[in-house]
């Protein structure tokens, strides 16, 4: 399963990540080179865009050998969405298919959580989380009659990463690790 697109995008952030940029550079820079992955929708493979009739898919693309960096396919069936939740590391989000909001929350001297004002992503749009400026979302699939399909990238190895869900009106958290949905990633070099 020889993926150029795939490999030409994980070659340059891997180059881009042994510079050793600060969080804003890499968010910058990847976000560019994300944003050139998902310009075009011809790439991603069969497998890693099957939704599931209940769940929301998180499919491993890559995942750097010394946890710089992994790269997930985020498949949404129709009407799916997550709980609020964090990253505990920096993320890029490059939407590829269909369209997804996302609603940024923000913590009260209460303990709660608010929601912010919310925003449709569309295919070739990059947005991006981090616990320097704003970790805590909430994501949906705009449609609720067909999939959609975004790239996530994140700074470390996201389906071993301890991170929390929240109650937003109690504050309550909940720890958990997301896992991958298959154990299995494309090859990219053969
Ligand atoms: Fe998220």
């Amino acid at each position: 399963m020889h993926n150029e697109k795939l490999l030409v995008y994980v070659q340059a952030m891997s180059r881009l990540l042994e510079t050793r940029p600060d969080e804003p550079e890499i968010l910058a820079q990847g976000g560019a080179l994300l944003a050139t992955l998902v310009a075009s929708d011809d790439w991603l493979p069969a497998l890693f865009a099957v939704p599931h009739p209940q769940y929301y898919q998180q499919y491993l693309l890559y995942a750097d050998p010394l946890d710089r960096f992994s790269m997930v396919s985020f498949v949404w069936g129709p009407g799916q969405k997550t709980p609020v939740h964090d990253h505990m590391t920096w993320g890029l989000i490059g939407m590829l298919r269909g369209q997804e909001i996302e609603t940024p929350y923000h913590r009260q001297s209460d303990g709660s959580y608010q929601p912010g004002a919310h925003h449709a992503l569309v295919p070739g749009q990059i947005g991006f989380v981090s616990p320097a400026t704003h970790d805590v979302h909430e994501v949906a699939n705009a449609y609720s009659d067909q999939t959609s399909i975004s790239i996530h990238v994140y700074g470390g190895n996201i389906g071993r990463i301890h991170r929390h869900v929240f109650d937003p009106v109690t504050g309550s958290t909940k720890a958990f690790v997301s896992g991958y949905s298959l154990d299995v990633v494309p090859n990219l070099w053969k």
